[in-house]
């Protein structure tokens, strides 16, 4: 096992459904952020906020993390960018989904914020016009194929 926990933040319970699939698929023990024990290796799935992995400062601060989950609304984002968020470790993407009703303050603020300037102007890609009507009608990609990737790298 490249980890000996799984250690998780979610914000709406995307992240949170793909960290337990994961638990139960490397029999690894799994902890939100906050109640992990800290020290020692751990695989940290985060959700994406502006571009960033919530939580994987922090987590790196108490685990040597090795690897790491970055879970997002968008279909593929920049994977240069999110690797450069762990150094020297394995980082992967997987799709959450959108759930306006679970956000509560600054985020949802912040939300709303992004919806409408798409709105007043909207997106020229492809990708960022699909995130608009995802984030307008709520999403769900979760799926266990997605962590098929993230499973076997860590059961290698
Ligand atoms: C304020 C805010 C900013 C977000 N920024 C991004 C982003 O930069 N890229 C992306 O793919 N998804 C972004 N999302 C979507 C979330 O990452 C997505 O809904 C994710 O599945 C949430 O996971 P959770 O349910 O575990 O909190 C953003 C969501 C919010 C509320």
């Amino acid at each position: 096992m490249k980890a000996n926990k799984i250690v998780y933040s979610s914000n709406t319970g995307f992240t949170e459904r793909y960290a337990r699939m994961l638990a139960e698929e490397t029999g690894l023990p799994l902890y939100r952020l906050e109640h992990a024990p800290r020290g020692g290796s751990a695989f940290y799935l985060g959700w994406l906020c502006a571009g960033r992995i919530v939580g994987l400062s922090r987590a790196r601060k108490r685990h040597l993390v090795t690897g790491c989950c970055a879970v997002g609304l968008g279909e593929s984002p920049d994977p240069e960018k999110l690797a450069a968020q762990l150094p020297g470790g394995r980082m992967f993407y997987l799709r959450g989904g959108y759930a306006h009703e679970k956000l509560h303050g600054v985020y949802r603020l912040m939300m709303e914020g992004m919806l409408a300037a798409m709105r007043r102007r909207p997106p020229e890609d492809e990708s960022a016009r699909a995130m608009l009507t995802a984030a307008r009608e709520g999403a769900d990609y979760v799926t266990r194929a997605q962590l098929g990737p993230a499973a076997d790298w860590l059961g290698e």
